[in-house]
């Protein structure tokens, strides 16, 4: 028996914290849970708290610090943790965000908490605030209502996109997301703006994909994704995520789209590209990508359903 969840690619993206320490975005965020990738994770008692990922022994802060929030709620046990990704890590594929949504699941079932969703996805966004988004599956926002537990937009059949993911590295980031999101607001003249701008763009967003409308969702998504680049740009010192295998990706996009193709990219805090399209257009992109130079390989994905327990051996 073991907990199951996917990544999720932020369409309006959230990049910032409220202060405090209750990991609260600045701002809102829209995003759709892939299939294709998962975070299988297993807990169980043990005389003192052990996580390995992918086999491997690691102190890794988010799951260590998200089981000590949760201990100050519930007698659990020391624990063993085991958390397998079928993807490369920290490489800006949202590992954390399908690494603690699969987490709280796990505890959940193993312990019977009897978490309903909802307070799943609260308590896997103390971990990770993305992740909160993964606990859903198909298009899901999260935003300050219900104590920033992410909500489920629309069923992942209502509107079929497909993900070409185009991976230009597997090397795990230089700077975690929480180091440079702190960064960001402590020292960018453009954070003000940008969290000044997310509420509109998080609304134009949800009407989009309530009414399938996709070039608008196409629009207000790679504005959103430039727009936190841009933020994350002008950060001193300056993150920079891409590289030039990602520009390359971005431009095969661009040019598909021109060319009439219904796909759009978007980027996270790493250099992998992620080309949304419309339904049954993956495929193309996802050739088109793969003959962009730099690239090393591209998955498909369908989009996914959110954070569950499976019956079986694995994680
Ligand atoms: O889940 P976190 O706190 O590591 O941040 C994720 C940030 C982005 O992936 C870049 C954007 C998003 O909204 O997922």
């Amino acid at each position: 028996m073991f907990a199951i969840a996917h990544p999720n690619v932020a369409l309006v993206k959230y990049w910032g914290k409220q202060p405090g320490t209750a990991n609260i975005p600045a701002t809102p965020s829209l995003s759709i849970t892939l299939d294709a990738i998962a975070t299988r994770t297993r807990v169980e008692a043990a005389t003192e708290d052990r996580v390995f990922i992918n086999g491997s022994a690691v102190a890794d802060a988010k799951v260590l610090g998200l089981i000590a929030q949760m201990r100050e709620v519930w007698q659990l046990p020391p624990l063993v943790v085991h958390s397998a990704n079928d993807f490369p890590t920290g490489a800006g594929l949202a590992s954390s965000a399908s690494g603690c949504a699969a987490l709280v699941t796990a505890i959940d079932h193993a312990f019977g908490l009897n978490l309903a969703r909802a307070e799943r996805s609260t308590w896997a966004r103390r971990g990770s605030a993305s992740a909160a988004r993964s606990v859903f599956g198909g298009f899901v926002t999260l935003e300050a209502k219900a104590d920033w537990a992410a909500t489920p937009l629309l069923n992942k059949d209502a509107w079929p996109l497909e993900v070409a993911v185009a991976i230009t590295s597997d090397a795990a980031k230089r700077t975690p997301s929480t180091i440079g999101m702190e960064s960001s607001r402590a020292t960018s003249p453009f954070f003000d703006a940008w969290t000044s701008t997310a509420t509109e763009d998080f609304g134009a967003a949800q009407r989009a994909v309530l009414e399938r409308r996709y070039d608008a969702l196409a629009d207000i998504a790679e504005h959103s994704c430039l727009k936190m680049h841009a933020l994350m740009l002008s950060t001193r010192p300056a993150l920079m995520y891409w590289n030039e295998a990602t520009v390359a990706a971005m431009a095969t996009v661009r040019r598909l789209r021109e060319a009439g193709t219904p796909v759009f990219f978007s980027v996270d805090a790493g250099p992998q590209v992620k080309a949304v399209c419309a339904p049954g257009c993956g495929e193309e992109a996802a050739a088109a990508l793969a003959q962009t130079p730099g690239v090393l390989r591209v998955l498909t994905s369908a989009l996914g359903d959110g954070a569950r327990i499976v019956e079986g051996e694995d994680g």
